[in-house]
């Protein structure tokens, strides 16, 4: 790490404590000079650093910045982050590091803006810098490609349960994995595992978050998205899911499906689903043990889908 950073992750612990100058020179074996030199560049990166004489250093607020040490320190779990200025994509980026063997453990990316990010079936993901979050938990479960599967609806739990707890907003859930709030898509969920083919086995499971928080000025082609518009820091929101995500992953359904079922808002509602490119009418009528979704058609019969894209029908 640089001094630059060293000192930030020492003032974000010394919560409300001044340090001077001379403790931080001694405490990284440097000059200090060289540490006016690394606060200064704090300074100008945005951080608001008290400097006072013969009392020292105390950062005050460290405002919307992103970097590792922030996120790490604000998690309860104490796993591997890393913070990227720019990424085409977390998740791409979190399967060249899974595929180079530098992703042994678990380990959370993260990017302040992604110049390619992606969706489910090929769309893309808007995601410029600073508004919203972009994030990549890596988490190597080794378990059946099957049971992998409850990854998904985990991470729509974990979005919702972070935002509850950072705000008074009520996020809902569509099926399987969007997160909307007043009928807008706020939130997308990209999963993607690397297996093994003949053993069967989720080898590692990549669960990528975008969240808007105050991105609003969306291309014209990105249908139905709105943001939480909330005042919260992208570092406690990452932090939140991430944690919230960590709690639940891997566990069992019956966890976390009554969660998932009272913040569903398609249930009772008239939707079409979407099942090898054909388009077809049904009711949403509940939520199985296994976050499958229970349709009825316009004949009367019933069916659960495992997975898929749905519509709403307003
Ligand atoms: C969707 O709504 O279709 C899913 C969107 C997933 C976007 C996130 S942002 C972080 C991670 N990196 C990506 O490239 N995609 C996911």
């Amino acid at each position: 790490m640089s001094l630059k950073n060293d000192i930030l992750t020492l003032l974000q612990l010394n919560n409300d404590t001044y340090i001077s100058g001379q403790q931080l020179a001694e405490r990284f074996g440097k000059s200090r000079a060289a540490v006016w030199k690394a606060i200064k560049a704090l300074q100008k990166d945005g951080y608001i650093i008290n400097a006072v004489t013969n009392r020292g250093y105390l950062l005050t607020d460290s405002g919307d910045i992103l970097n590792s040490a922030k996120i790490k320190a604000k998690m309860k779990h104490k796993i591997h982050v890393i913070h990227y200025k720019e990424l085409d994509s977390t998740n791409t980026q979190a399967k060249r590091l899974i595929n180079s063997g530098d992703a042994g453990e678990t380990l959370l990316i993260t990017a302040d803006r992604q110049s390619a990010g992606r969706g489910r079936q090929g769309k893309s993901f808007y995601s410029p810098e600073g508004t919203g979050i972009y994030m990549s938990l890596i988490v190597h479960p080794n378990t059946l490609l099957q049971n992998a599967v409850t990854t998904t609806t985990a991470a729509a739990v974990a979005v919702c349960r972070a935002i509850e707890e950072l705000s008074d907003i009520k996020p809902k859930i569509k099926w399987v994995n969007d997160v909307y709030v007043e009928n807008q898509k706020i939130c997308g969920i990209l999963t993607e595992a690397v297996s093994d083919f003949e053993l069967g086995i989720a080898t590692s499971v990549i669960v990528g978050i975008g969240i808007n928080i105050r991105t609003n000025d969306f291309p014209k082609e990105v249908i139905n998205a709105g943001a939480l518009n909330a005042d919260i820091k992208r570092a406690d929101l990452i932090a939140a899911v991430a944690d919230a995500l960590l709690n639940i992953i891997g566990g069992e359904y019956k966890t976390f499906i009554d969660y998932y079922r009272s913040h569903s808002m398609i249930i009772g509602k008239k939707i079409n689903y979407i099942e090898n490119g054909k388009v077809t009418p049904a009711e949403a009528i509940s939520i199985d043990e296994t976050g499958g979704l229970v349709v009825k058609t316009a004949d009367g019969a019933e069916k659960t889908l495992k997975s898929g894209d749905i519509s709403i029908r307003w």
